[in-house]
């Protein structure tokens, strides 16, 4: 449904996006992850027709952007970065001018309307101007403008940024549920969020793609992917410990660091394997008395910082 093939931007002679290529299909739900400055936004600004691209092509539902801008843009909803909305209108005032824009009849109108202001729970509001809601509910309204006419493509600049966390709840409760028959583009910070409702996630920084694939590979990544933690009160820590351990198959790092009297070690899986059942197996035979086991998946934040921050450090982006 959604087709990027070497998209790139220019600003001056800075390179925002460098030739980024991807493809989003229905029931998909992509995350759009980087660092500030990555990126993310000026790409969406290029599959919603808002900027040209100095190079490249973004087919939406089978029409080419800047051939059929007006057929594309019908198939998405677009929520931009900041969400901006016409202050001064009311709720209701503002969902049916974009009906209007979008073509709607009268009738047609009132139910898209409601529908929308039922989905992002707005209808307690639809009489208030929009300048005296509070940021959540503003962000609910640019919500509601991105779906008002069902688009079978969402794309959506942090549609929870600056939310409660109830609201957060409710918004990705929302792009889960129209997730089956649409094609979603997310750009998030929250990593906690790709976990949540993303099925893909596509890091970018200094404008390029860095990694595609699925949650799950994104945490294989990460460098303490399937690690254990096993952590001792002092009078327990056993002598052998460290020697033992070492001897295990599969473990690449031993990391030990001392917290409120406890001391934990973390134990670092050669290339992600699962070592948790044998290190289980070796607490008992040795009997040793330990106070938390647990084994991590591991950290998308980890994994995130591991593959942008090279790129980071190169140069400073604002
Ligand atoms: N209109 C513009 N003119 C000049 N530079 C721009 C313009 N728009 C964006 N940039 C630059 O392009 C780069 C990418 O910006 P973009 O807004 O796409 O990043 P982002 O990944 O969305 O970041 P954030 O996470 O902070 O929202 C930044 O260095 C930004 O300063
Ligand atoms: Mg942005």
């Amino acid at each position: 449904m959604i087709e990027i093939k070497h998209l790139s931007m220019k600003f001056g002679s800075f390179t925002a996006v460098d030739d980024v290529s991807f493809q989003v299909q229905k029931g998909e739900v992509l995350g759009f992850l980087g660092p500030n400055g990555a990126g993310k936004s000026t790409t969406m600004k290029m599959i919603t027709g808002f900027l040209t691209p100095v190079s490249g092509t973004a087919i939406v539902c089978d029409f080419d952007i800047a051939e059929n801008p007006i057929e594309a843009k019908k198939n998405i909803g677009y929520l931009p970065e900041g969400a901006p909305v016409y202050a001064d209108m009311t709720v209701q005032g503002f969902l049916e001018f974009i009906a209007d824009v979008r073509g709607y009849s009268k009738e047609e109108k009132q139910v898209a309307v409601e529908t929308a202001m039922e989905k992002t729970h707005l209808q307690e509001v639809k009489n208030k101007s929009i300048d005296t809601l509070s940021k959540g509910f503003k962000r609910r309204v640019g919500i509601a403008q991105a779906i008002l006419h069902d688009p079978p493509v969402l794309i959506m600049d942090e549609p929870t940024d600056g939310l409660d966390p109830n609201q957060k709840f409710e918004v990705r409760e929302l792009i889960k549920k129209m997730a089956k028959d649409k094609a979603i583009i997310i750009s998030t910070h929250i990593l906690e969020e790709v976990e949540a409702i993303c099925t893909r996630a596509i890091i970018i920084a200094q404008g390029k793609k860095l990694f595609d694939g699925s949650p799950a590979e994104l945490q294989g990544k990460a460098e303490d992917h399937n690690a254990v933690q096993v952590s001792f009160s002092p009078s327990n820590r056993p002598a052998n410990f460290e020697s033992t351990i070492k001897a295990i198959e599969g473990i690449s790092e031993i990391k030990q660091r001392e917290e409120n009297g406890t001391i934990h070690y973390t134990l670092l899986s050669k290339e992600g394997r699962s070592i948790a059942q044998r290190i289980n197996q070796v607490i008992q035979e040795q009997n040793w008395k330990v106070d938390e086991l647990f084994s991590s998946k591991g950290q998308l934040d980890t994994v995130f910082r591991q593959l942008t921050q090279s790129g980071e450090q190169k140069g400073v982006r604002t």
